[in-house]
């Protein structure tokens, strides 16, 4: 896909993994709530092969931000979840809408899948932009209050769970 703005968003390929790595660390550098170590939870997923989805958004040939996706388990067993995220941008292209192109293109890949929905953990106001709502049922253990979304696809109805991420998102 591409845009007037030369901004264009694919697949990771093999070509971009290093590229991923150092903008996932650039990119949460100055997050105040971040352990540092997203760019390690992105090849933990990808060397386990749940690294679901992986778009990248590229400018001039530069990997300039970067959406993954990965499936989750649910409490109650329903399948087909996943779970949104590292979502990064780098600090030179932010507030230009590439964030938000990213995210949705993961959730329409997702979509294309047959998923059953998503969940984020991460700013509420840039989530609900996306699409995502607080879900009261759907449950994260620790998150902090409103931070933790869901967007369910197609008329399928929010599950009652508690969610658990990959083991890639446990601390290294
Ligand atoms: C969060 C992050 C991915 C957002 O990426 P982004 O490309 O800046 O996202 P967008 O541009 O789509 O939207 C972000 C802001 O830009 C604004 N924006 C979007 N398009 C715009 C445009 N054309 N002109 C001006 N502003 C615009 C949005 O309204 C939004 O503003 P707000 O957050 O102040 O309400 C990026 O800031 C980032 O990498 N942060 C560090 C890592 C991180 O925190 N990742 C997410 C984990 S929660």
């Amino acid at each position: 896909m591409s845009a007037a703005d030369g901004i264009v968003l694919r697949a990771e390929t093999d070509a971009d993994i290093d590229a991923i790595e150092v903008l996932t660390l650039v990119a949460f550098f100055e997050v105040e709530h971040s352990r540092h170590d997203e760019q390690r939870i992105v090849a933990a997923l990808r060397a386990d092969g749940a690294l679901a989805v992986s778009r990248v958004a590229e400018h001039e040939g530069y990997v300039v931000g970067h959406a993954a996706a990965s499936p989750v388990t649910l409490s109650d067993g329903t399948p087909g979840w996943y779970g949104l995220g590292p979502v990064s941008v780098g600090p030179g292209h932010r507030r230009r809408g590439i964030g938000t192109r990213l995210v949705g293109a993961v959730l329409d890949e997702l979509r294309a899948r047959g998923a059953a929905g998503c969940v984020v953990l991460g700013d509420p106001a840039f989530y609900r932009r996306c699409g995502f709502h607080a879900e009261p049922g759907l449950v994260l253990p620790g998150a902090p209050p409103g931070c933790f979304q869901a967007i369910a696809f197609g008329d399928r109805l929010l599950p009652l769970a508690e969610v658990e991420y990959h083991p890639a998102f446990a601390a290294g």
